[in-house]
């Protein structure tokens, strides 16, 4: 489906992710200074804002990829979260610090937290570019946020619609008449 069709309105620019990704890595790269820092990307969504994350570090670090699926994430069904893909990186007595796209009920960051926690990390970290405000079921908080968002479907810089859009370079919200459809599937905005 064409871009101009399913889009709403753009939410962030280019211009001012890539502005706001450079704050976080500087204030993150403080944070973690003389620790061996672990990232810990959760699949697929945050594949783009860490490409650009991780480039903005300028000490060592390693990096790997969880990958989850979360089926029924609305308040009205019980939000399975499953472990599709786990990691292969030694995290023990490391700094970790796990980014997402997006923070929005929080089932998916919980389940990861709680099992990267059997690992033995020293610490572990979340950092999200958007956090949804008011969406929360489950109890969670990232330590670093790009951007809040109200409750609406956002797509573009790694966020996708049925799997597509993910490359655009900005944030867009998708139009409402979409909505039923995600919502058939069970996700979305609630
Ligand atoms: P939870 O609800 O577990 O959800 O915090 C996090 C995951 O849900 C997906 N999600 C979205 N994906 N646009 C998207 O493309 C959205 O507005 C949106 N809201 C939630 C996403 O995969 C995220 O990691």
């Amino acid at each position: 489906m064409a871009i101009a069709k399913i889009i709403k309105d753009v939410l962030f620019t280019e211009e001012q992710i890539k502005r706001r990704v450079s704050e976080m890595v500087k204030r993150i790269d403080e944070d973690f200074r003389s620790k061996d820092l672990v990232v810990i990307a959760v699949l697929k969504g945050s594949v783009v804002f860490l490409a650009d994350l991780v480039r903005g570090f300028t000490r060592p670090l390693a990096f790997d990829f969880i990958g989850v699926s979360s089926y029924g994430n609305s308040t009205s069904s019980p939000g399975l979260v499953t472990l599709e893909k786990g990691i292969t990186v030694d995290v023990a007595d490391k700094s970790v610090l796990v980014v997402d796209d997006i923070l929005d009920t929080g089932r998916s960051l919980c389940f990861v937290k709680t099992h990267l926690q059997r690992f033995k990390p020293r610490e572990i970290k979340i950092c999200v570019l958007l956090e949804k405000k008011g969406t929360r079921i489950v109890d969670v908080e990232a330590d670093y946020v790009g951007f809040e968002i109200p409750n609406v479907f956002v797509l573009g810089y790694g966020l996708d619609y049925e799997d597509r859009y993910r490359h655009l370079p900005y944030i867009a919200s998708l139009r409402e008449e979409y909505y039923n459809e995600l919502r058939r599937k069970g996700i979305g905005p609630i």
